[in-house]
């Protein structure tokens, strides 16, 4: 089914679809979000920046800026999903920006944020592999991403994995007691 949506774009959640999974965010997976953001802010010193990936309703984001003075920044192909988010901060007081993008050519330079975060999208994406690229060639040297994907049909159930980037060369370790498993990051491509 994936690989067939694939042939035809990025799975974007739009329409009700989109309203219906932040309902089930906000209800199964405010926990993982705040124990993301933790990890995140453990991860950037002050004044730092940080990108979330595919960010849906903005959860992560939203839990982030709650406990930091970080600069946040959420991406989402929706349109349906980026106005959620931005609902959803409001709602909750916080500064982040949200911008409707493609997670497969981003709109930033290269090297501008120190933690980049991408959760439970990879399946999501026409272009995984570029997305990939996207998020090392946004990393800046010395930064740290981390992805999340959901597994074995257990929606609680995630296998974080972390890359740092440095000069000399990428560090992947995993975090927490959960299942964990390396995302492969690809090469940069100039
Ligand atoms: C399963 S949701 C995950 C949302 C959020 N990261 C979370 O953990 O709840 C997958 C997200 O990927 C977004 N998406 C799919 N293809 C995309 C692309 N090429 N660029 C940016 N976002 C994309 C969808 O709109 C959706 O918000």
């Amino acid at each position: 089914m994936i690989k067939f949506a694939r042939k035809f774009g990025d799975l974007g959640i739009k329409g009700k679809k989109a309203h219906q999974y932040d309902e089930f965010s906000r209800t199964y997976r405010t926990g993982d979000f705040k124990e993301y953001a933790s990890l995140a802010a453990q991860h950037v010193g002050a004044g730092g920046s940080v990108l979330d990936v595919a960010t849906g309703p903005g959860y992560f984001c939203i839990e982030l800026a709650r406990l930091s003075n970080l600069s946040i920044t959420g991406l989402d192909i929706s349109n349906d999903l980026v106005e959620i988010a931005r609902a959803n901060a409001r709602t909750a007081g916080v500064e982040v920006d949200f911008l409707e993008a493609n997670a497969s050519a981003m709109p930033f330079p290269d090297d501008v944020f120190d933690f980049v975060f991408c959760s439970w999208s990879i399946k999501n994406f026409s272009e995984p592999t570029k997305v990939l690229n996207e998020m090392y060639r946004v990393l800046r040297r010395g930064g740290t991403a981390l992805t999340s994907a959901a597994c074995g049909g257990g929606r609680r159930r995630a296998m974080p994995s972390i890359t740092s980037s440095s000069s000399s060369g990428n560090r992947c370790r995993s975090l927490s007691a959960r299942p964990a498993r390396l995302s492969p990051v690809a090469p940069r491509v100039r």
